[in-house]
C-alpha cells in the first residue's frame, strides 16, 4: 500500500515509520523544510526510543520518504493520513482544527483515484464530517472516504504501542474504505489484535473517552494518595489492593505530581468543551481537570513543607523535568508549575534531566541545568524526584547524602522505599505514604 502521512510531529513520524516497517511505502510530509532536511539526514526532531533506528532502516530499504510538498505522494496514495497538531485554542480549550482543515484542502486538490483520507490527529466528534464536506466542496467528483483512526501511542513506548496495540479503532461505514484499512494493519493479524470497526463519530469519541478515563483514573489515585497521607495509609498498597480486581486493573494507578503531557491536559479540556457544546456536560472530566491543575500547583508547597515550610534562600535540586521518562517532551509537565513556584517562594533551583534539558531551557528561567543527578544534588537543601527516569532509580544514596547540604528527599514518584530512605539517614517525603 502507498501511504502519505501529513505532519511529521510525534504521531505522524512514529506512525509513518511503523507503517513503512509493516512493509508499506510511506511518504511523510511536512511544510517545515528544515525538519524534512534533518529527517533526510537521519536527525530526529524528538527523542523517542528506537525511532532513529527504525527510520534509518526503512529509509535504507526504500520504503520511507520525506517531502515538503504533499502533491505527488497524495496523488499516488491509497491512504492519506492527517497527523497534524490539534493544540488547545487559546482562551477556550477547544481543539484548534485549522491545521487539520488546511490539510484537508491540500489533500482535496491532489486526490486521484479512490483514496482513503484518515484522521490520526485527535479531533473532536464531527471533524470527519467537516473534512468530508471540505473535500467534497472543492472536488465534487473525487472518489474518497474519510475515516477516523485514532492513535493510542504513549510517548516513550510509542513504537511498541503501534506494533503491538491492544486494539485498532477504525471509524468508517464506507465499504470501500474497510478493505484498505484492513490491508494497512494486516501485519497485526498474527497477533490477533482486535480491529474494531465503528461509526466515524463513535471512533472520534473513543479517543477522547480513553484519554478522559485514564486521566480520571490517575486523578482518582492521586486523591486517594492525599487521603492516605491524611489517615496514615499507603497508596502503593491501596493501588495494588484495588488493581488486582480485574474490573479495575493495575495500570495507571501510580500516584504522582499530576498528569501532564501533550495529550491528557489538552484532550480532557477539549472533551469538556465538546460535551458542554452538545448540552451533555461531563462533570467527572471537568472535576478531573480542576483537581489535576490544583495538584500540580500544590506540589511546591509539599516540597516547602519538607524544608520546614520555607524555601527562601534554599537550594532545591530537581531530578527530571519532562512530564514522564523516555521523552524530551516538556508540554504541560508538572515541572512547569512546580519549578517557577519554588523560585517565586525564594528557592534557587538546580536541575538535571537526561533528555529534556534543551526543551526545558526554553520554558524555565533562572534554572541551573546540571550534567547529572549527583551534580543536581550537590549543595542542595532538598532533592526532588519529579520524573521517574531509570537513571534515578538506583542512585548511590550515601554519595547523595554526602553531597547535599541537608539530607532531604522529596520523591514525587514513589521511586524509593520510605523505610530504606529513613535507614539511610534521609528525611524523606513521598506521595500518599506515611
Ligand atoms: C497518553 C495515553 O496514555 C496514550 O494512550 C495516548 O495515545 C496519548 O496520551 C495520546 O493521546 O496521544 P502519553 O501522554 O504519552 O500517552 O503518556 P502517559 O504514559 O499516558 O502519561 C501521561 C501522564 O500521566 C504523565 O504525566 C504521567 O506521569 C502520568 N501518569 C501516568 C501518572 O501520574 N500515573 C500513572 O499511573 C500513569
Amino acid at each position: 500500500m502507498r501511504v502519505a502521512m501529513i505532519g511529521t510531529g510525534y504521531v505522524g513520524l512514529v506512525s509513518g515509520a511503523c507503517f513503512a516497517d509493516f512493509g508499506h511505502e510511506v511518504t511523510c510530509i511536512d511544510k517545515d523544510a528544515g525538519k524534512i532536511e534533518r529527517l533526510r539526514a537521519g536527525v530526529m526532531p524528538i527523542y523517542e526510543p528506537g525511532l532513529e533506528g527504525l527510520v534509518a532502516a526503512n529509509v535504507r530499504e526504500g520504503r520511507l520518504f520525506f517531502a515538503t510538498e504533499a502533491a505527488e505522494a497524495v496523488r499516488e496514495a491509497d491512504a492519506v493520513f492527517i497527523a497534524v497538531g490539534t493544540p488547545s485554542r487559546r482562551g477556550d480549550g477547544h481543539a484548534d482544527l485549522s491545521y487539520v482543515y488546511g490539510a484537508a484542502e491540500e489533500i482535496a486538490d491532489q486526490l486521484e483515484g479512490f483514496t482513503v483520507v484518515v484522521t490520526k490527529s485527535t479531533v473532536p466528534v464531527g471533524t470527519g464530517d467537516e473534512i468530508e464536506r471540505i473535500i467534497r466542496a472543492r472536488r465534487p467528483e473525487a472518489q474518497f472516504a474519510v475515516v477516523s483512526n485514532p492513535e493510542f501511542l504513549r510517548e516513550g513506548a510509542a513504537i511498541d504501542d503501534f506494533k503491538k496495540p491492544d486494539r485498532v479503532v477504525i471509524g468508517t461505514e464506507d465499504p470501500r474504505a474497510q478493505p484498505v484499512m484492513r490491508e494497512l494493519y494486516r501485519p497485526l493479524r498474527p497477533l490477533e489484535t482486535p480491529i474494531l470497526f465503528t461509526g466515524r463519530r463513535t471512533s472520534e469519541l473513543i479517543k477522547y473517552a480513553a484519554n478522559g478515563f485514564l486521566a480520571m483514573k490517575i486523578t482518582f489515585i492521586n486523591e486517594m494518595a492525599d487521603l492516605c497521607e491524611a489517615v496514615g495509609a499507603d497508596v502503593q498498597q491501596v493501588a495494588r489492593g484495588i488493581g488486582l480486581d480485574d474490573r479495575i486493573g493495575p495500570k495507571f494507578l501510580q500516584a504522582g505530581p499530576g498528569y501532564g503531557g501533550s495529550c491528557f491536559p489538552k484532550d480532557t479540556l477539549a472533551l469538556v468543551r465538546t460535551a458542554a457544546d452538545a448540552g451533555s456536560p461531563v462533570r467527572l472530566i471537568e472535576t478531573t481537570v480542576a483537581v489535576n491543575e490544583a495538584r500540580k500547583k500544590a506540589m511546591a508547597a509539599k516540597i516547602a513543607a519538607a524544608l520546614g515550610g520555607d524555601v527562601r534562600g534554599k537550594t532545591v535540586g530537581v531530578l527530571g523535568l519532562t512530564f514522564k521518562p523516555d521523552t524530551d517532551d516538556m508540554r504541560d509537565s508538572p515541572a512547569l508549575d512546580i519549578v517557577p513556584t519554588l523560585q517565586a517562594m525564594g528557592a534557587r533551583v538546580q536541575a538535571h534531566d537526561p533528555e529534556g534539558a534543551n526543551e526545558a531551557a526554553h520554558l524555565l528561567d533562572g534554572v541551573d541545568f546540571m550534567d547529572g543527578p549527583y551534580e543536581a544534588a550537590a549543595g542542595a537543601d532538598a532533592l526532588v524526584i519529579l520524573t521517574e527516569w531509570n537513571a534515578f532509580r538506583a542512585l548511590d544514596l550515601d554519595r547523595i547524602k554526602l553531597l547535599m547540604a541537608q539530607p532531604v528527599v522529596v520523591d514525587l514518584r514513589n521511586v524509593y522505599d520510605p523505610t530504606e530512605m529513613a535507614a539511610s539517614g534521609f528525611r524523606y517525603a513521598s506521595v500518599g505514604r506515611a
